[in-house]
């Protein structure tokens, strides 16, 4: 009997190589876009102590109480967790190699994050960030900068159409003063609550006015707002970082409602949204995070960060259907014949050495066979040595492309071998570029 195949995980994707060129497409243009705004790159390992995240996004959150990978290493007993996101594990980083003690700092990631959420489209379990901090900033030009840099994104990526929400959290003493008023409101509407916000009445009560449940909008709605709340200096921050925005042209809406689903957060925070993804249509989020340092044992320092959902983005690039990504290589070697195998092998690395990226066919086949396999590699040219090549020096170059005769090699040519390279370098130079 056969065995049952194995199966992936629930909720954590293969991402195959038709769609890596996408991929690598986006992350190319974000190392650029963040190295043109002096973001140097960190990496951190994907598994961190579990005190980390609960220290650092707080105990009494979504991802903390229910989403997080969480193990005991079998071997000394340490309670250890797959990242549910960045930002912890980066601070921890910063603080444990000083990282801010001498400057503020611009640092960027990427890399799959984990967390245990329900599958849909646009939610995985393990998904990538692109996430990005500013440590040692205490903005509002900072705030107000990562919102520009974010816009510039978008018309990198020719992404219009995403909407930018901005709140401000104030600091700990308002957001306690708003909590209070908050479960008052809240309490006396307990009735006709649903259980989970029931549940977080007491816990959590910021995120009750995140609801999704359409039958507490309008007592959502009439809840007391941070913005109520806030001091002259938090009022001051969020002015000034939308003046920046308005006099670099941004538009945002203010939602008053935008708590953020971790605990870390006080001031600016934001979020991108895209019309087109469903209910999952959040493709960045973030904000300032000043405690957050002295929480995890540095010395206090402010920052502010923001992570982009990498699948998410993806999904919206495909769609626009903008981005053409050639996946195939420059030549296919083929060969037959006695002594013609050990020729190709040379051949193939004497293109490489000229900078050409080169499919050697492996194994033995029929010319015809081995002619397919060239066209399906979507390699440009095809170079074949046979026998009769293989006895007086030469290969035989034959163009891939359909459609082209007008271009080198629309019929098979013979080549000498010292002139191969230099030929097949000049022919590529001369494609057409929205062919290649
Ligand atoms: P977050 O809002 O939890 O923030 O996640 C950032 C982005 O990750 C979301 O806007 C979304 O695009 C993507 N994302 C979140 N969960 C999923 C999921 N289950 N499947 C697919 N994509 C998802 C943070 O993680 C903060 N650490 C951001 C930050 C950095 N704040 C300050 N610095």
């Amino acid at each position: 009997m056969a065995k049952a195949a194995v199966a992936g995980v629930r909720g954590m994707n293969d991402v195959l190589p038709d769609e890596t060129p996408l991929w690598e497409w986006f992350e190319a243009r974000v190392a650029d876009w963040l190295r043109s705004y002096g973001y140097r790159q960190i990496r951190t390992p994907v598994v961190e102590h579990t005190e980390v995240f609960v220290k650092g996004i707080g105990e009494v959150t979504d991802i903390v109480e229910k989403e997080m990978y969480s193990f005991e290493d079998r071997l000394n007993g340490e309670q250890l967790t797959l990242r549910p996101e960045f930002t912890a594990g980066v601070v921890r980083a910063a603080i444990e190699h000083n990282l801010t003690y001498e400057a503020p700092r611009r640092l960027w990631s990427i890399g799959p994050v984990f967390r245990h959420e329900r599958p849909q489209r646009g939610r995985y379990r393990q998904f990538h960030q692109v996430n990005v901090e500013a440590l040692g900033f205490a903005g509002p030009d900072v705030d107000a900068e990562m919102i520009v840099m974010l816009a510039r994104l978008w018309r990198i990526l020719e992404l219009p159409g995403l909407r930018l929400e901005l709140n401000c959290l104030g600091q700990a003493d308002e957001r306690a003063a708003h909590r209070a008023d908050l479960i008052d409101y809240l309490r006396r509407h307990e009735t006709s609550l649903d259980a989970d916000a029931r549940r977080r009445l007491h816990s959590n009560p910021l995120r009750i006015l995140d609801t999704k449940n359409p039958a507490l909008q309008a007592l959502v709605a009439a809840a007391p707002h941070i913005s109520a709340y806030l001091g002259a200096d938090s009022r001051r921050h969020f002015e000034a970082v939308q003046s920046l925005l308005a006099a670099a042209g941004i538009g945002f809406a203010i939602n008053s409602r935008l708590v953020r689903g971790l605990d870390y957060y006080n001031l600016t925070v934001f979020e991108w949204i895209s019309g087109d993804l469903g209910s999952q249509g959040t493709v960045c989020g973030g904000g300032r995070y000043d405690p957050l340092i002295e929480r995890l044992g540095g010395r206090p320092t402010p920052a502010i960060g923001f992570a982009l959902g990498v699948e998410r983005l993806v999904d919206l690039l495909r769609a626009a259907g903008a981005v053409e990504v050639a996946a195939g290589c420059d030549v296919y070697v083929l060969h037959q014949g006695g002594g013609t195998q050990a020729r190709a092998f040379v051949v193939a690395e004497q293109l490489r050495d000229a900078g050409l990226d080169v499919i050697l066919h492996a194994g033995e086949a029929s010319l015809k066979s081995q002619m397919k396999k060239a066209d399906a590699s979507g390699a440009e040219y095809a170079v074949i040595i046979g026998e009769a090549e293989l006895a007086d020096g030469t290969a035989a170059v034959k163009s891939l492309r359909a459609g082209a005769s007008t271009r080198a090699f629309a019929q098979q040519t013979a080549v000498a071998l010292d002139r191969l390279a230099d030929s097949l370098v000049e022919a590529l130079a001369a494609t057409e570029p929205e062919l290649r």
